[in-house]
């Protein structure tokens, strides 16, 4: 028979891997405390932006192979493996993560299982989680019910999580017993016929390969970004010295575009948790460089304020326009984004700022309803006195700069993620600077 599966938390992870589980043919209850959300995704609609996933969810509401409820009573007596997929955010005022939805959503199906099955954590956890989490699971289980536990990370990357999801390039799984791999691997079987890597392990390992993973792209961008603090000064192009790196096989061009840094869901809290981790583990300076990585990072934002101060003289009313909130191209989600970080400040600073994302605008007004957020690229940049290019959407890429000096007060280009071609710009008559890049122009604006 055809494993029924439970997905606990149906934010952005558990969402896509429901409807990518009943993609896959498996029958599929997604489970959430939060009334609302249950309802509209119910009725096949999704909060959120991600390529390829409206459909997927729409298809199957309607053939009835992905259902939604509240009630883990419904869970309980439904699934034979039940994903977790509920966040893990930043404590306030703290860099580790908070585990009260991973805990309280454990504890809560391992008391309702009414049937013998298989827990399977996916969120982000601070390391020795999935051991912990087992003994909770043991002591909440009804008796008579043989509720296993097994840990299995999840890679997806937003704006590409359908297609992670159903073609992920590797699977990794955490396990103490035969039986829970061997579901695990009638789960995947799927990818795992078309020979996508398969990795099993021990729970340790498991929750360190995600948080490794992480920890190394953040590492790998702040690494370029730190060349970019050079090349600044020094003078060089950092998009050169990146792809000649790049070519070293065992470095490899992918994140290392310099640019105003990474942000979003995972990476920043996850080298926090990270460092809070191996602390209490008594390791305080194992992971101390993961520090530097972030304040790295957190001075790429800085620069591109100090560029617009340096460009502008006093930003007291004048115009700015952001192209780009997103933390990422091809996303709505502003969660720790740099660009909103930028141009929020801009704001506070008393520019007068228009704010234009292909998708991110509402979500970023919920945040920052000060800003003044507009529904096209022309209608941001009228009159501007600085454009800034802050999320690398293809529209802002490719965008004509003749056609958009026709429309702007200053023809000033700050470009924040090293994506136009600077020669193009200049052509057009624009004065263009580029994180990464020396520039006469900033010197000169500096010195007057
Ligand atoms: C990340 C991991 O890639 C994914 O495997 C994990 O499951 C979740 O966290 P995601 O948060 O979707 O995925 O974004 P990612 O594509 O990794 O980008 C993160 C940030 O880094 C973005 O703000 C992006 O703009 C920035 N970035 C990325 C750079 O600044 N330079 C680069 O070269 C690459």
């Amino acid at each position: 028979m055809t494993l029924r599966l439970t997905v606990i938390g149906t934010g952005y992870l558990g969402a896509t891997h429901a409807a990518c589980m009943a993609e896959l043919g498996f029958e599929v209850l997604g489970v959430d405390v939060d009334k609302e959300k249950i309802d509209s995704l119910s009725r096949g609609e999704l909060p959120i932006h991600e390529p390829g996933l409206p459909e997927l969810l729409r298809k199957h509401t309607e053939s009835g192979r992905l259902r939604f409820t509240t009630s883990f009573e419904e869970a309980g007596a439904f699934g034979d493996v039940h994903f977790i997929a509920v966040g893990t955010p930043q404590r306030a005022g703290e860099h580790a993560a908070d585990m009260t939805y991973v805990d309280a959503s454990v504890a809560a199906i391992a008391r309702a299982a009414t049937k013998d099955s298989l827990i399977v954590g996916k969120s982000t956890v601070p390391v020795g989680s999935a051991r912990r989490l087992k003994g909770l699971v043991a002591e909440e289980a009804r008796d008579g019910v043989t509720v296993n536990f097994a840990w299995n990370p999840e890679f997806l990357r937003e704006g590409f999580a359908v297609e992670d999801t159903l073609r992920p390039d590797r699977l990794v799984i955490g396990v103490d017993s035969a039986s829970a791999e061997a579901t695990l691997r009638e789960v995947y079987a799927d990818a795992i016929s078309r020979e996508t890597p398969f990795i099993s392990t021990d729970f340790e390992t498991a929750e360190l390969v995600k948080v490794a993973a992480n920890a190394f792209l953040a590492t790998k961008i702040s690494f370029i970004n730190a060349f970019s603090e050079v090349t600044e000064t020094v003078g060089g192009n950092i998009r050169t010295l990146a792809d000649a790196i790049g070519l070293d096989a065992r470095i490899g061009r992918r994140f290392l575009n310099a640019g105003i840094g990474f942000g979003g869901g995972c990476l920043p809290k996850d080298i926090r948790a990270l460092q809070a981790r191996v602390s209490e583990l008594g390791l305080d300076s194992t992971m101390r460089f993961l520090n530097e990585v972030d304040e790295v990072n957190l001075r790429r934002r800085d620069r591109a304020v100090h560029v617009a101060e340096t460009l502008l003289g006093a930003l007291e009313g004048k115009r700015v326009a952001v192209l780009g909130v997103a933390f990422k191209p091809n996303s709505d989600d502003v969660r720790d984004s740099p660009a909103l970080d930028v141009a929020a400040r801009l704001f506070n600073s008393g520019a007068d700022v228009s704010v234009y994302d292909p998708a991110a605008n509402a979500n970023a007004a919920k945040r920052y309803p000060r800003l003044n957020y507009v529904d096209s690229l022309a209608t941001a940049v009228a009159d501007a006195d600085l454009v800034m290019l802050l999320t690398e959407w293809n529209e802002f890429v490719n965008v004509d700069p003749a056609e958009l000096a026709a429309a702007v007060s200053h023809k000033r280009m700050f470009d924040g993620r090293n994506v136009l071609d600077h020669e193009k710009w200049t052509a057009a008559g624009w004065d263009i600077v580029s994180l990464g890049h020396k520039s006469e122009l900033l010197e000169l604006a500096a010195a007057n």
